[in-house]
């Protein structure tokens, strides 16, 4: 039987010669499965992602000594450092895969106009790949008159919007997530480039680690609702109540006269027309108003062509006179 329909048995085998051998039988796994055309729905392509992986992972690898057992493979200096206690073990392909690119992004860095130099995250940190949504809220803090005197950049990743604010003029800023590797990697970050204002990464959920009121509370959440399943999904994709908590808190944590940001797109309403827009839902319970929003439509990071119909968009939102 083909290796391909064999990992889609659920057999289990481990690749011994080449890292091009691992690779050639993903490739016909994929083949295999028949993946969905680019135009099927949202959910049909994740159901097929979720399969396809569960197959993938019977693919096995061996490291020995913190390295691959692969002619063909690349050093992976996250081995050691997320396995120092193990001396030899098996891991699946993709996995192996996956913390290549990671170990490749932490270390050369992931190129960051806005910021001037790259961002470096860490293993299991989300990092922007396309810009045009950090753009768009750099335009915004551009134009802001208000207080710089506290910020608080909620679910911070590896920190993008955090060092473009403390870069801004913006004196402190709390970067909060609960992702601790987001946290560690932000903190790894600021030793690198230390930013002109202060930036305090905190481990922690929404605007929970924040002690006093803040003049902005800025929030780039998961775009889209859905079950998330692994830390790089909860950057992606946000459970059912997260905005609703969000807004309970930062009515509680702004400062008078200070701004709710977020950046947000309209992906939800092109992708999941069915569920409420969040922030929409928001502004109807009365709490906030509407202070401006800004748009720009996607470029794709390779052709540089537009996408037909995604916008970005920059939400400001003030507390609402009683
Ligand atoms: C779309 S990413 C944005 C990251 C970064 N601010 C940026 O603009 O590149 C969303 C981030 O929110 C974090 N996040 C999701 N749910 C959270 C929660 N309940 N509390 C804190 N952070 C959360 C994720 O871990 C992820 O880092």
């Amino acid at each position: 039987m083909e290796s391909a329909e064999r990992l889609f048995k659920g057999e289990l085998l481990m690749v011994w010669d080449h890292y091009g051998s691992g690779a050639d039988i993903l490739d016909a796994l994929h083949d295999f499965m028949e993946p969905p055309p680019f135009s099927a729905d949202h959910l049909v392509k994740r159901r097929y992602e979720a399969a396809y992986r569960k197959a993938a992972k019977n693919l096995l690898v061996g490291v020995r000594g913190h390295k691959v057992i692969l002619r063909g493979g690349a050093p992976i200096g996250f081995l050691e450092e997320l396995y120092p206690d193990m001396r030899q073990f098996a891991l699946p392909f993709v996995e192996m895969q996956e913390l290549f690119g990671a170990w490749r992004r932490f270390v050369e860095g992931v190129p960051m106009p806005v910021l001037g130099h790259p961002l470096h995250p860490y293993y299991g940190t989300y990092a922007p790949t396309r810009t045009s949504h950090l753009e768009l809220f750099a335009t915004w803090l551009s134009q802001y008159k208000g207080s710089r005197s506290r910020a608080v950049d909620v679910g911070c990743g590896s920190g993008v919007l955090s060092l473009m604010m403390a870069k801004s003029g913006v004196k402190q800023v709390l970067a909060t997530d609960d992702n601790p590797n987001a946290v560690h990697s932000l903190a790894l970050e600021i030793e690198r480039h230390p930013p002109k204002g202060r930036v305090i990464p905190a481990l922690g959920d929404l605007l929970e680690p924040n002690q006093t009121q803040a003049n902005l509370i800025v929030f780039n959440p998961p775009w889209t609702q859905q079950t998330p399943t692994s830390l790089v999904d909860r950057a992606l994709y946000y459970p059912e109540g997260l905005f609703e908590r969000f807004f309970d808190q930062a009515e509680q944590h702004l400062a008078p006269n200070g701004r709710v940001v977020l950046l947000f797109s309209n992906l939800i309403s092109l992708v999941q027309p069915e569920i409420a827009h969040p922030i929409q839902a928001e502004l109807a319970r009365g709490r906030f108003t509407l202070v401006q929003t800004l748009n720009r439509r996607v470029k794709s990071t390779k052709s540089g062509k537009s996408r037909t119909k995604e916008k970005v968009q920059v939400w400001e939102l003030e507390r609402a006179s009683r």
